[in-house]
């Protein structure tokens, strides 16, 4: 069963939110200086921490947050701006016709963890479509979040495998790996438990 993100934020129950940027998209955007550049979009994005911190190294990209909560996006939208970045209440699996082959980058953390796994095809066909022809999507994908408290099929966040990720992304023949590694900076506890990808897409 999928959570009431909304709830969740106006509980104030947001374990996930480290209140900073993922350590490894700073550590690639470092190591990639003005890389990311032109139009992002980064769903799930909750605070928008990770907005920001784009937003603060491309000044002159156009940052777009989505999520499903408007409650994490008022959030958001309550810390002082970066930069160009911007935030609007959408369902990645519902997005606008404006927001299709709209992008030059998608940055993903923690997204594809939060969905249902069975809405995984969706999640790659969503992004896929809201991809320019010539965009790229990096991304951090939560390969083990379990522990003795939270085990397989007890909600999110939902782990993965570098089989599952190459299978749905390259397998589905949407798009091809340029990029993959585990990064050496992660937020505390997810060390070596996290697997970086930079994709292209494909044409169908
Ligand atoms: C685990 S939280 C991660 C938030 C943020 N990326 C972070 O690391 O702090 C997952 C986020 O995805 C959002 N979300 C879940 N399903 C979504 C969907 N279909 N479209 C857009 N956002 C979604 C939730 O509201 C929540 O903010």
């Amino acid at each position: 069963m999928q959570p009431d993100w909304d709830e969740l934020y106006q509980d104030g129950i947001k374990p996930w939110d480290k209140g900073t940027a993922a350590p490894p998209l700073l550590d690639w955007m470092n190591r990639n200086p003005q890389k990311l550049s032109g139009k992002i979009m980064v769903p799930g994005c909750g605070l928008g921490h990770d907005v920001r911190a784009i937003a603060d190294v491309c000044p002159v990209a156009e940052v777009l947050g989505i999520d499903i909560s408007g409650t994490a996006l008022q959030e958001a939208a309550a810390f002082a701006k970066s930069g160009a970045e911007r935030y609007e209440e959408l369902d990645l699996f519902d997005l606008p016709g404006v927001h299709h082959q709209s992008f030059d980058w998608i940055w993903e953390h923690t997204c594809f963890c939060a969905i249902d796994p069975e809405r995984r095809d969706d999640y790659v066909e969503a992004v896929h479509r809201a991809l320019k022809p010539d965009g790229e999507l990096l991304g951090i994908f939560y390969l083990d979040p379990y522990d003795e408290d939270h085990q397989p099929g007890g909600g999110p966040p939902h782990g993965t495998s570098v089989a599952e990720l190459e299978s749905r992304f390259v397998g589905s023949g949407r798009f091809e790996i340029t990029e993959k590694y585990v990064p050496e900076v992660s937020y505390r506890g997810r060390a070596g438990l996290e697997l970086m990808l930079r994709l292209k897409p494909s044409a169908l």
